[in-house]
């Protein structure tokens, strides 16, 4: 249970089947229309969770980085990302996704008829592991409520979570990626979660950039 942060205010999802999966019906995924964000003015509440994050040390990982990388995009984004933490390039340019990692995702979207101004792009951790590690059990516990907060302060209708610690930390349980990869499942605040391989994972396997949806 690495990845888990020890909150106990976090209510545990459920990750039941919709109604469609019960009915045997497979849900059709909303069209890229249905998920382009209204215009990206901005939104005061993730202004104030950006304010209070400040010059965040509540963990140790602040002593060794370049820049806390909170997130960015459309402010009221209907579908949202959330990776691991930031790498390299993301600490140096205090933007989310824009190494190697973030290419793949680019093309992602595209292929879906969206680009990065549409949607909410964050990580669970605002700060980047020491030769990005994966992250600790604390390092979460202290960073993760700022993600809820964001997501409070969005609210998206989906967030596609991209690899296994944003997975188990948003579902507050160990997932298998590989068996509930593609599905929505109702998460909190009538948000659905989908979850899929990390980007990184699909360059180091480029075998399975077909399982990507
Ligand atoms: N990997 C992540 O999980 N997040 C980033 O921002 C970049 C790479």
């Amino acid at each position: 249970m690495e990845y888990l942060p020890r909150t106990q205010s976090q209510e545990k999802p459920r990750p039941t089947a919709t109604a469609h999966q019960q009915r045997g019906e497979e849900k059709s995924p909303p069209s890229s229309a249905e998920l382009t964000a209204p215009s990206p003015q901005a939104n005061p509440q993730l202004e104030a969770v950006r304010a209070e994050m400040g010059d965040c040390k509540r963990c140790p990982l602040w002593k060794e980085r370049k820049t806390l990388v909170f997130g960015e995009g459309n402010p009221w984004a209907r579908l949202m990302f959330v990776g691991e933490a930031p790498g390299r390039e993301e600490d140096l340019q205090g933007r989310p996704f824009v190494g190697q990692a973030g290419k793949l995702l680019d093309q992602f979207l595209q292929t879906i008829g969206l680009s990065r101004e549409d949607v909410y792009i964050a990580n669970i951790l605002k700060c980047r592991p020491p030769g990005n590690r994966t992250p600790q059990p604390q390092e979460i516990e202290q960073c993760f409520p700022f993600l809820l907060k964001q997501t409070q302060a969005i609210k998206p209708r989906i967030i596609c979570c991209l690899g296994g610690v944003a997975a188990q930390t948003l579902m507050g349980q160990r997932v298998a990626i590989t068996r509930l990869r593609g599905q929505f499942i109702p998460w909190r605040w009538g948000i659905e979660l989908f979850l899929t391989f990390h980007p990184a994972c699909l360059l180091r396997n480029p075998g399975q950039k077909k399982n990507i949806k």
